[in-house]
């Protein structure tokens, strides 16, 4: 059996890492890499397992039709969609006086918009044999987050997406799961705490993997779910002045 699954995001960060970690799993043959940056797609490809069928497609999801006519190629290609995994997102962090009209729509057209017309799409290719969804939502999404806010909420829309679109596509045989990481070490990151030690933080092959055990046969009971990722990091402690 192959299966085709497509990975959004995936030219850095949280979604290179998914789709290396993926990438190793027997049963997935095709991927299907998005974002808007053909380089750092090809970098990813060069990390994966070479012996997958990998094509990568450098658009923008804000560009809506444009994505309808790359699903469609795709579905018509290979027949079936198995797995999509919606990682693309967008931050930048502002207060409720500082948000332009503009900035919130911007966060709302990559983090919600574009999710949900590529996810509609492809249930259109997944719902005669089944499949996977995997959004990735943020701890942003389901706790207080004072300066954070068109962010914050449009990851909370993110975990009610799922959450219904778990239970509105189990006829199909479909499942949906949601992840929502803590702190990890990526450019995003880097935009919401610019002075934080990246080492001292979650890393992206750790949410990587934690997707590669959610989608395989052990994650059979933890669909329609919001599941948090966050590794404690042990701090290194300078050993105490003695006195003499
Ligand atoms: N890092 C964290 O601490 C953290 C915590 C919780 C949740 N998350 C979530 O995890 C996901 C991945 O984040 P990350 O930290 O890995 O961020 P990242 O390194 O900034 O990666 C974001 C990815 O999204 C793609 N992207 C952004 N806008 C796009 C658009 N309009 N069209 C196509 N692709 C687009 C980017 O590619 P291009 O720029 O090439 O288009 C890139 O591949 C995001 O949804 C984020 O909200 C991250």
């Amino acid at each position: 059996m192959t299966k085709t699954c497509i990975i959004t995001g995936a030219s850095r960060g949280i979604g290179r890492a998914i789709a290396v970690s993926l990438s190793y799993e027997e049963d997935v043959t095709n991927f299907i890499l998005i974002s808007r940056t053909e380089t750092g797609l090809v970098e990813t490809a060069l990390l994966m397992n070479r012996e997958k069928n990998i094509h990568c497609y450098a658009l923008d999801l804000g560009n809506y039709s444009e994505v309808r006519e790359m699903i469609s190629e795709i579905g018509e290609k290979y027949g079936a969609i198995d797995m999509l995994i919606n990682v693309a997102g967008y931050a930048n962090p502002q207060s409720l006086l500082e948000t332009s009209i503009e900035e919130w729509e911007k966060t709302y057209q990559v983090n919600v918009h574009s999710l949900f017309n590529i996810t509609k799409e492809a249930v259109k290719y997944m719902k005669q044999s089944g499949g996977k969804i995997l959004n990735v939502a943020s701890t942003a999404g389901s706790s207080a987050r004072p300066g954070w806010l068109a962010y914050a909420s449009s990851k909370a829309a993110l975990i009610s997406i799922s959450q219904t679109l778990s239970e509105e596509l189990a006829g199909y045989g479909i499942l949906v799961y949601c992840i929502s990481p803590g702190r990890c070490a990526t450019e995003l990151r880097r935009i919401l705490a610019p002075d934080e030690d990246p080492s001292t933080i979650m890393q992206p092959e750790h949410v990587g993997e934690v997707v590669q055990q959610l989608l395989s046969d052990n994650g059979v009971c933890l669909d329609g779910q919001n599941i948090v990722v966050r590794k404690q990091v042990q701090q290194v402690k300078s050993p105490s002045k003695q006195t003499s």
